[in-house]
């Protein structure tokens, strides 16, 4: 299958990725590529650190922390004051975990598609009173609304799911799940890792209480940093008990004597962020918003079908969703030993990565459909 014409945003773009010339990259639902943009934000960073000292704080780092807030906000429809800046999914969990009150409603609805950091969560709350409820999957790929609608009762405290699924790529219908969740008097948090940069994402048209994402992925921001969306009217009910000087209304005032929480989702942030981080990942926003989320979600859509025509035309056979509008950006191909074949693939200069049972691959729109057919390659080669 030629594929003469350049696709024009792929051109564009790939020479913002120099990591692209040094393997066929086909892993961005681990780790997106880093951009030259981040380099050069980490750069500034550090220049700012060298001449500055800690001056640099007030006067450039806090205004890159909201920089980047206002970034992220807009991307998902939030405001900026809705945005907490955290340095893992797993810490976003535990400050709104603690935050919850168990006694009346115990139970917290989650599902076997879920990244595991969210059942664990409330496992390790068992003693705090948090029982949790988790949805099976029939086929490895979705979790059906209605098993939703059955689990959600008057003992669900929360409803806490993913967007689009990690090991599988299907979008779930995050508005339903919330209305399902609020009818049931329950609050709905959405682990949206899988979904921000490479889909639209909008918390006021689904209304979910709680939204999470971050830099490693598709956002391009790599790792050490996450953001943390609760809904405007819901941060003044929240306490969290993980928690710092970050989260006081005036945090530079130092007062011992009296903890006051900030009204904004800063209340949420415990401490010190990773600045060269937050760097990072404002740079990798930046590009995001400068293509635009629908034409990223278009051509990444291209992308994997053109690799799944191509994988079949190779007589493999991907999992995947009977409704492929419902799929985002992941992969799924069952093999019999995925970490040999991922070894083997990387000997070949292709790196991609494996969950149990399958290979995982996820084109991003700074791929071609040429990396595709070499992915294919070089797959039907080791198989
Ligand atoms: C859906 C999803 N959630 C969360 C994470 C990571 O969570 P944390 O930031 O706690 O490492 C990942 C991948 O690393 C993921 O794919």
């Amino acid at each position: 299958m030629p594929n003469p014409t350049p696709n024009p945003l792929t051109a564009h773009w790939r020479s913002e990725f120099p990591g692209l010339e040094r393997s066929v990259y086909m892993n961005t639902c681990s780790l997106g590529q880093l951009s030259r943009r981040s380099m050069d934000g980490m750069q500034r960073f550090q220049e700012q650190w060298l001449s500055y000292g800690a001056s640099a704080w007030y006067e450039l780092w806090l205004g890159e922390m909201a920089d980047a807030r206002a970034r992220f906000a807009r991307l998902i429809n939030a405001q900026p004051h809705e945005i907490a800046i955290l340095p893992s999914v797993g810490v976003a969990l535990s400050v709104i975990g603690s935050s919850l009150d168990f006694s009346a409603r115990p139970e917290v609805v989650v599902t076997e598609m879920d990244f595991p950091t969210i059942p664990y969560q409330w496992m390790a709350r068992g003693e705090d009173g948090a029982e949790l409820r988790l949805l099976a999957s029939p086929d490895r790929v979705q979790v059906p609304l209605e098993s939703f609608a059955q689990a959600i009762g008057p003992r669900t405290g929360l409803v806490a799911t993913t967007h689009v699924f990690f090991t599988s790529g299907w979008i779930q219908d995050i508005a339903a799940i919330a209305r399902l969740a609020h009818d049931a008097g329950a609050f709905c948090l959405v682990d949206g890792y899988q979904a921000a940069g490479q889909i639209p994402v909008d918390v006021k048209a689904a209304d979910v209480d709680v939204y999470i994402s971050g830099g490693l992925k598709w956002l391009l921001g790599g790792p050490g940093i996450v953001f943390l969306y609760v809904r405007e009217d819901l941060i003044p009910q929240l306490h969290p008990t993980t928690t710092g000087w970050f989260a006081a209304k005036d945090m530079f005032k130092f007062n011992p004597e009296r903890f006051e929480m900030a009204e904004d989702a800063r209340r949420f942030e415990p401490g010190t962020p990773a600045v060269a981080a937050v760097y990072a990942a404002n740079a990798g926003l930046s590009i995001i918003e400068e293509i635009g989320v629908e034409a990223i979600r278009a051509r990444t859509a291209e992308l994997d079908a053109d690799l799944i025509r191509r994988l079949r035309g190779a007589g493999l056979e991907p999992r995947l969703p009977a409704d492929m509008a419902r799929h985002a950006g992941i992969v799924m191909l069952p093999v019999d030993d995925p970490s040999a074949a991922v070894k083997a693939l990387k000997e070949r200069g292709i790196i991609i990565d494996y969950r149990p049972g399958s290979l995982r691959l996820s084109p991003y729109f700074y791929n071609t459909e040429a990396e595709n057919q070499a992915l294919v390659d070089r797959i039907a080669e080791v198989l």
